[in-house]
């Protein structure tokens, strides 16, 4: 194909002669060896621009197939010419792209909740449920104010429910004197929720602490937390602390505190104090306060069982009705022993508590029905301990609440 076709003609001399003849005749007249690299240079010319065919430019010819139409290919042809055109890639990895808004993603496997809290920006959500709670608020935010864990990280949340004084009024107004200042002090999020239950027990201390009053009371007190808990808690947490309105003094230390204990619930020993007046002189009485912070004794387990009780009663503690016979951590510590310093618990009190967040999030909350004869938040201990979480006490770290003689509180 590279010799010129029968109908053209050689410029030169020989122009007479037939192109084939001329070629012929110039081969046979030159001598063996010069013939001989003529051929081979022929046939690696032949060669070369057949790889160059068959090599990076193929595709182009075999796109086309061969030089007919497809209707008059043969089914091997056709075979052959699609079989080589038709690429067919096998990914079953191919990734599944979400654009719908409507589609939510969270992954609950990167909140954790680890004592290095604060180096990793673990959140803290802080829940007070309130009711009649105007004259404890400013205390409360004095003492909210002065948290050292940083503020950014910390969600506020509160349930104001079944209340007759000015609690909301007071509530909108510290805290927005507390979120509108321009330095570290705003929290990072603020939720009120309004809730009523309808309880139309009596604030009035003796009243609402009587035995009878209990069941009733820490049943209300069990479903106030609950909706509390379950509206503001989010994906984002990783830790959950409780913390009422009647407490007077607290260290501002106390989430980072508690959360280097790494315990699933951990509570703090709740005392009193007053000043009294005594012989013309003012001294300060403490007093223990807490008395829902137990530990079950052989005794207590006995009495339980003797007293077969029915499931529908609910056991508070103080009551000459049922002595139960428990240890309790409010009657143990001091203050100048080693504040980190652990107990097992199997009852608490719900004044301050700790607690991580994937223990409320797989169900355990504040039974406001008997749970193995508790409520609240010793019904939530009973039911964390029966779901194998560690429920725990500090004896020797003691938080103030306000004195219920001083003002009626509603621990
Ligand atoms: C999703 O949105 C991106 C960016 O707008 C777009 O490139 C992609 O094709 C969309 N994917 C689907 C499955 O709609
Ligand atoms: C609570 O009481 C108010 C007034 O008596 C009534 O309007 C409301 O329906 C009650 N709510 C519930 C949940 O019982």
């Amino acid at each position: 194909m590279l010799l010129p076709n029968g109908g053209e003609h050689w410029k030169s001399a020989k122009a007479q002669i037939p192109a084939s003849k001329a070629v012929i005749h110039y081969i046979s007249s030159i001598s063996r060896t010069r013939r001989y690299f003529l051929f081979v240079a022929v046939g690696a010319t032949i060669l070369l621009f057949w790889r160059w065919l068959s090599g990076h430019d193929a595709r182009r010819y075999e796109c086309f197939g061969p030089p007919k139409p497809p209707m008059d290919m043969t089914p091997n042809e056709r075979d052959r010419w699609s079989a080589d055109n038709t690429p067919v890639f096998f990914n079953h990895h191919t990734p599944i792209e979400v654009n719908d808004t409507t589609i939510k993603h969270i992954n609950l496997n990167l909140v954790k909740s680890t004592p290095d809290a604060r180096q990793l920006q673990e959140r803290v959500l802080l829940l007070s449920p309130l009711r009649d709670a105007a004259y404890y608020l400013p205390t409360h935010f004095d003492l909210l104010t002065s948290l050292t864990y940083p503020h950014h990280l910390i969600d506020l949340a509160f349930l104001v429910g079944d209340t007759s004084d000015d609690t909301m009024a007071v509530l909108a107004k510290e805290l927005t004197r507390i979120q509108t200042r321009d330095d570290t002090v705003p929290f990072h999020s603020v939720t009120i929720i309004e809730k009523d239950f309808n309880v139309t027990m009596s604030q009035d201390v003796d009243e609402r602490h009587g035995f009878k009053a209990q069941g009733p009371r820490r049943k209300s007190m069990g479903r106030a937390r609950n909706y509390l808990l379950s509206t503001a808690l989010k994906p984002e947490h990783s830790w959950v602390y409780w913390r009422d309105v009647d407490i007077v003094d607290s260290p501002p230390s106390i989430i980072e505190d508690f959360i280097a204990h790494d315990r699933d619930v951990l509570v703090p020993n709740i005392w009193f104090h007053r000043y009294e007046e005594q012989d013309g002189k003012m001294v300060d009485i403490e007093g223990r306060f807490d008395y829902n912070s137990w530990q079950e004794t052989a005794t207590s387990l006995k009495n339980q069982r003797k007293w077969k009780l029915s499931r529908d009663i609910i056991l508070a503690e103080g009551y000459k009705e049922y002595k139960t016979g428990r240890n309790y951590m409010a009657k143990m510590g001091s203050r100048k022993a080693d504040k980190d310093e652990e107990i097992p618990l199997d009852g608490i009190g719900g004044v301050n508590i700790l607690v991580k967040a994937d223990v409320h999030r797989s169900g355990i909350n504040f039974p406001c029905y008997p749970f193995e004869n508790q409520a609240e938040t010793e019904g939530f201990a009973k039911m964390a301990k029966r779901a194998g979480y560690g429920v725990w006490g500090l004896p020797n770290y003691v938080v103030w609440h306000i004195d219920t003689e001083e003002k009626p509180g509603n621990g």
